[in-house]
C-alpha cells in the first residue's frame, strides 16, 4: 500500500511544520517582552539613555547569529530574568530582525 505510507509521511511533515508556524514570532508583543525585562538595564549601561545603543555600538561583539543566541541566553541565565526558551528565541528574532540583520 504505497499511497497509505505516501499519507503518513504527508501527515508526519505538517505535525513538525505545524508547531513551527504557530509559533512564529509575534514581533509586538516581544518588543513589548524587552521594553519591560531589557532596556532599563542596557540604557544604563549605555550611558546616554538611549535603549538601543547596546545594539548598534560599534565595538559590539555581535558578529554571528550564534553569537547573539548566546548573548540573550547570557543575560537572561546570569540576571535571572526567567525567561522561556520560546521567549529567548523570540528575543533572539526580534533583536536580529530589527538590529543586528545577521544570517542564520
Ligand atoms: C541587569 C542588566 C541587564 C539586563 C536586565 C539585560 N542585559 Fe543585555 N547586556 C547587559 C550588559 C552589561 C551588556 C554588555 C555586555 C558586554 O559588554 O559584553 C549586555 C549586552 C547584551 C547584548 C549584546 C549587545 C551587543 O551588540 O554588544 C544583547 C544582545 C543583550 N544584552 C540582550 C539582552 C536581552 C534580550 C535582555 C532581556 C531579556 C537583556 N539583555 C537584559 C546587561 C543587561
Amino acid at each position: 500500500m504505497h499511497a497509505g505510507k505516501n499519507g503518513v509521511k504527508i501527515l508526519a511533515g505538517l505535525l513538525i511544520c505545524v508547531p513551527g508556524f504557530v509559533q512564529a514570532t509575534d514581533l509586538t508583543a516581544t518588543r513589548k517582552l524587552h521594553d519591560e525585562k531589557c532596556v532599563a538595564c542596557h540604557e544604563q549601561k549605555s550611558a546616554f539613555g538611549d535603549p538601543d545603543a547596546i545594539y548598534r555600538r560599534s565595538d559590539s561583539t555581535v558578529k554571528s547569529y550564534q553569537r547573539l543566541k548566546t548573548m540573550v541566553s547570557l543575560c537572561n541565565s546570569e540576571l535571572r530574568l526567567d525567561l522561556f526558551p520560546e521567549d529567548e528565541q523570540d528575543l533572539v528574532v526580534f533583536l536580529n530582525e530589527t538590529y543586528y540583520r545577521l544570517k542564520k
